[in-house]
């Protein structure tokens, strides 16, 4: 059996962020079950926030300007010590990142080039055209290859070992050989991205099922502000495609089927750049109203950019128009509709990336430190999956040069790669019962259906109910091909019981919280009740489902105010 110091599962940005920062002496590895370079992180467009004051209209901007847009932005939930050294260490970032190698988009005179983004008070987001999570992704994967790290690719992690309150290590499944591994360490750092695929209209790959959220649940490890989904406002028609905010950022309009730019009904100063959860929201209640095209979409219009804007700074999206919707954005305006796009809440974590099981760490989307709170800025996830990345990997580091460990974590592995080993080999036996696939897509109709961007009692009790179900049918779920290796049925029914557990924790959490806030919209309780509501919601897995705490949301020097845009 192989022992390390260091396990980082998830090959995304926080993933090889975390990898990079670790102690070099140290026995690290990075688990992935796609190849790295096929992480989500590969899929953001728009970019990355940080205040350099390189725009012409962005001179006066400063860290502490882009700490007050974030916790605004948040509806107030976030931690605002932990949003300031977000913001604080984005500005050495950006220049660290320049020097690894990225490929920054650049002004005249060669600065990085920065693009209006929503909720921002000064336009401050970086950008590589519109393809920056992928150039950022391949720069600092190489770098990671340049420093020797191991990568074990395409072995998905079943299993988080936890006892006593520490943690002993992982379970994993080689795809490749259909071999399954007890790989014991003295620290673990989550990397593993968001839960997207447990909605049905989401932006996010496939692969982004949720499953190491659903398992740090399962070992113990609380999740904090589930309830908050974000939505994105732009995502192509029918394909659920991310059309970049960018692309409002560069000057496209949001019109709806009387030819009217509407958002001057939501957000009059900021229009199209007010933060995500206003836009999309807007977007969805002009569809609902039937202003909409269809009664499915309304139009993003990029043709006052004009040819030249378009195929410089948005490429990837006239790509993405031509190959899918057969258009070209230079001419014709481009169907659009919200969809899942990023999970604010996740595995509570502090700002140090640390969880309160002694020697697990999550950083990323993943995790909730909480810099987003209640809705979260475009621009502001890459950076966060970066600078907290590092962040958890310098104090995992730390805590196994310094920490002390349990005896015989292998025992505690090996029993539980035993256990999973005998589930496998039951499912295997099987010739009969639920196919998982369609219990997925159930799962996505349902939360797409009553858990979306406008939310109420009935609804989420409804959708409990369905989860509820979904549990009791996939106790009968089988393995119906004959497949070892890349066993695909085995993937998702590996992570279908952490999905459901997802599942219900964003249910539990948003109907308890009765009130409106950030991407949480309650129809029931329309306000935002700043007495009995600003707190964290904390779930502990328990057998007869999540139980609910609360803590109190760390405001520092901005006091809520009610956000206008
Ligand atoms: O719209 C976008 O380009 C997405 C950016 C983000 O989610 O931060």
């Amino acid at each position: 059996m192989i022992s390390h110091d260091l396990l980082i599962v998830g090959g995304g940005l926080a993933g090889l962020a975390a990898a990079m920062s670790a102690d070099p002496k140290l026995k690290v590895a990075v688990i992935s079950k796609v190849h790295p370079l096929r992480s989500h992180s590969v899929a953001a467009q728009g970019g990355i926030n940080a205040a350099l004051g390189n725009h012409p209209n962005g001179k006066d901007d400063a860290w502490e300007k882009h700490a007050f847009d974030t916790i605004k932005g948040s509806d107030y939930l976030a931690d605002q010590d932990a949003a300031e050294l977000l913001c604080q260490k984005a500005v050495p970032l950006m220049y660290e990142l320049d020097h690894w190698g990225v490929p920054f988009s650049r002004f005249p005179g060669g600065v990085i080039a920065q693009r209006p983004f929503g909720g921002a008070g000064f336009p401050r987001t970086c950008y590589a055209a519109d393809r920056t999570g992928q150039v950022i992704l391949h720069t600092l994967y190489e770098q990671a290859v340049r420093r020797n790290v191991t990568f074990l690719d395409e072995w998905l992690v079943a299993n988080l070992v936890v006892g006593d309150g520490k943690c002993l290590g992982l379970v994993a499944y080689e795809l490749g050989s259909g071999k399954i591994h007890p790989l014991p360490a003295k620290a673990v750092i989550f990397a593993t991205g968001g839960y997207g695929r447990v909605y049905l209209r989401s932006s996010n790959a496939y692969i982004n099922l949720g499953g190491g959220i659903g398992m740090a649940y399962r070992a113990g490890v609380p999740l904090k502000d589930m309830e908050f989904v974000q939505f994105h406002p732009t995502t192509l028609y029918g394909k659920n495609i991310l059309i970049t905010e960018g692309a409002r950022g560069e000057g496209g309009y949001l019109i709806n089927n009387e030819g009217r730019r509407f958002m001057e009904d939501y957000a009059p100063k900021a229009m199209e750049l007010a933060p995500r959860d206003i836009v999309a929201r807007a977007i969805q209640r002009e569809i609902d109203k039937g202003n909409g095209f269809e009664n499915q979409y309304v139009h993003l219009d990029l043709r006052p950019l004009g040819r030249e804007k378009i195929e410089k700074r948005l490429p990837a999206i006239q790509e993405i128009c031509l190959r899918f919707a057969s258009l070209d954005p230079v001419d014709t305006p481009i169907p659009i509709q919200p969809a899942q796009h990023y999970s604010m809440g996740g595995i509570d974590v502090d700002k140090y990336g640390a969880s309160p099981i002694e020697g697990f760490y999550a950083a990323g989307e993943c995790a909730c430190v909480s810099v987003h709170g209640a809705n979260r800025l475009g621009g502001n996830s890459l950076l966060e999956a970066v600078v907290f990345g590092k962040i958890a990997g310098e104090a995992a580091s730390a805590f196994v040069k310094t920490g002390s460990f349990p005896d015989k974590p292998q025992k505690g592995v090996a029993e539980e790669a035993q256990r999973f080993f005998s589930k496998v080999k039951s499912l295997r036996e099987r010739d009969t019962g639920e196919n998982v696939f369609k219990l997925l897509d159930k799962l996505k109709l349902l939360m797409s259906d009553k858990v979306g961007i406008f939310r109420k009692g009935k609804d989420l009790q409804e959708a409990l109910e369905g989860v509820t179900e979904l549990k009791e049918e996939s106790k009968r779920a089988f393995i119906f091909g004959s497949c070892d290796r890349y066993c695909q049925e085995l993937v998702v029914l590996t992570e279908f019981d952490y999905m459901l557990d997802v599942a219900e924790a964003i249910i539990v959490a948003a109907l308890a919280r009765e009130e409106t806030r950030g991407s949480h919209y309650r129809t029931d309780f329309p306000v935002r009740d700043d007495n009995n509501w600003l707190k964290h919601t904390l779930l502990t897995w328990t057998e007869k489902g999540p139980e609910i705490t609360y803590r109190p949301v760390k405001v520092d020097k901005y006091q809520p105010q009610e956000r206008k845009y």
